[in-house]
């Protein structure tokens, strides 16, 4: 019986699980939170080191606690690395040392300069999506490696002198497990803006756009593969790493999302809605991304559609933390069932302007339909109930981009544990794992390791691992979903404009 190791780093934890095959049931784990630095409003930054030291400490609690359960490190057969996307670090090669701190996927400094940019290339943000996936934004790595390159002296000094290197969350912990090995895979390449999608190679169009060396970038490589043995020194010293995949990408495969058009829906503070569209890339032209699903080894890569909200858990959050109305995000669940309907209060929280499908930026939040009547539960059940339609209007877009119809919604994280938040965007399956990211790590771990989980012949895609889900079917009848979903379009359109108005 072989055990495999998941480093989970997320945006706001790092986690270690240890899972045990075949049954792959989770053994042990342990996670630490890490700071969230923000030194300006809309920025935020990772301190790079805090990150290698939490992922050591994790696996050194989390492999103590493997004779409890009748192991020892020697039954790991290797680690996968899951981590948050886009979010990206710059180092010296010789040193080691992180040159800033690390940018995160979140942070807005490079906003302003998206127009600046597409204005000297003369294209617009779509000029490059045939090529990577991605439509010129803030949010991928490029315009934040370019951002350090010109504000950052140390980033600059180390180009010119021919010692920095570049990656995403993934990289940067290779490079410190294994000293000197520079590679990421192919799901975190193409959140970059600077891999080619077909090719899954750097592309010297995009590199050359954003002015970005490829020489400081990592080797693409797939999301399951024996890449290298760890030799830092540390408890995790010997074993190999046999898997890296960006955390959405993760949890499709967690969610068992094998078959073209199947799909999943991640409630946190965002969301994330991931669905699978086979061996070709799918390029949207309704606001969505084309990224890549996964990758096993030299098998063809799949491709995925993606759809993010910005504002989904953090909506309840601000009627906590702003509005007094939630002692805590869980509670939302009884205070919404005390009321039967919102009473036709809608909550569009574009706090920072509208992401997919809409993409307005001017956007501002709003609450509408109020009346002498609404109480703050109208208005919490409107909150949950505004995470439903933004998820319904990226299954939307996901329709008319990819041509067929998704069935089901297979859902997980934290917030997918309200019920009522789950009925009310029913017909959906909300898996029972809760963390589908490590667990879909765990797979294409086990997978570099000869460990197969899953039959991925096309005839017989068998998962041969007893996940437990709850099933949620809709109650509402046609006209009234489609009465509400006019009013959810009526809402959305009355915060357009607010910021330049
Ligand atoms: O693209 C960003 C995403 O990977 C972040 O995920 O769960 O760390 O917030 P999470």
């Amino acid at each position: 019986m072989k055990l495999i190791g998941v480093i989970d780093a997320g945006t706001n934890k790092i986690r270690f699980v240890i899972y045990q095959t075949p049954s792959f049931e989770e053994l042990c784990s342990h996670e630490l939170r890490i700071k969230q630095i923000s030194p300006k409003q809309g920025w935020l930054e990772h301190d790079p080191q805090e990150i290698i030291s939490a992922v050591r400490e994790c696996a050194k609690v989390a492999m103590h606690l493997l004779p409890n359960h009748g192991f020892s490190k020697s039954d790991i057969a290797s680690i996968g690395i899951t981590n948050q996307r886009e979010t990206i670090v710059m180092w010296n090669k010789k040193t080691g040392d992180p040159l800033h701190n690390a940018i995160v996927w979140k942070d807005t400094r490079t906003m302003t300069s998206v127009d600046e940019i597409l204005q000297k290339l003369n294209v617009d943000k779509d000029h490059f999506r045939e090529l990577s996936g991605l439509p010129v934004s803030s949010i991928p790595s490029a315009l934040k490696i370019r951002w350090l390159k010109k504000f950052v002296p140390s980033v600059r000094d180390a180009c010119r002198d021919g010692l920095c290197l570049a990656g995403t969350i993934d990289s940067w912990i290779v490079w410190n497990l294994i000293r000197g090995l520079h590679v990421t895979d192919c799901t975190n390449a193409s959140r970059t803006l600077l891999m080619n999608l077909s090719t899954l190679m750097w592309d010297s169009q995009l590199t050359k756009a954003f002015k970005i060396d490829d020489t400081i970038l990592p080797e693409i490589k797939s999301s399951s593969e024996i890449y290298g043995r760890i030799n830092d020194g540390s408890e995790l010293d010997g074993l190999v790493i046999s898997s890296i995949i960006g955390n959405q990408q993760a949890s499709l495969l967690g969610q068992q999302c094998f078959k073209i058009g199947q799909a999943k829906s991640t409630y946190r503070s965002g969301c994330f809605l991931l669905c699978n569209v086979g061996s070709k890339p799918v390029y949207s032209s309704h606001g969505l991304v084309t990224t890549v699903g996964y990758k096993f080894g030299k098998e063809p890569p799949v491709y995925a559609l993606e759809g993010n909200i910005a504002i989904g858990g953090a909506a309840l959050k601000w009627l906590k933390d702003n509005l007094g109305l939630l002692s805590d995000a869980a509670e939302s669940e009884s205070l919404a069932n005390m009321v039967p309907t919102t009473g036709d209060c809608y909550f569009v929280p574009a706090f920072r302007g509208l992401f997919a499908p809409y993409y307005q930026q001017e956007a501002r939040g709003v609450i509408c339909g109020l009346t002498a009547f609404t109480t703050k539960n109208h208005i919490i059940r409107a909150a949950l109930e505004t995470v439903c339609y933004q998820i319904t209007d990226i299954i939307e877009a996901m329709k008319k981009d990819a041509g067929f119809h998704l069935a089901k919604l297979h859902c997980d994280g934290k917030m997918a544990q309200n019920g009522l938040l789950m009925q009310l965007q029913a017909d959906i399956i909300r898996s029972q794992t809760n963390d589908t990211t490590s667990f879909g790590c765990a797979i294409a771990a086990a997978r570099a390791e000869g460990i197969d989980l899953i039959d991925f012949t096309p005839q017989n895609r068998v998962y041969n691992v007893k996940v437990h889900h709850d099933t949620y079917l809709p109650t509402l009848t046609d006209e009234d979903r489609k009465g509400r979903n006019k009013k959810w379009k009526m809402a959305v359109e009355r915060s357009y404009g607010w910021a330049t108005s």
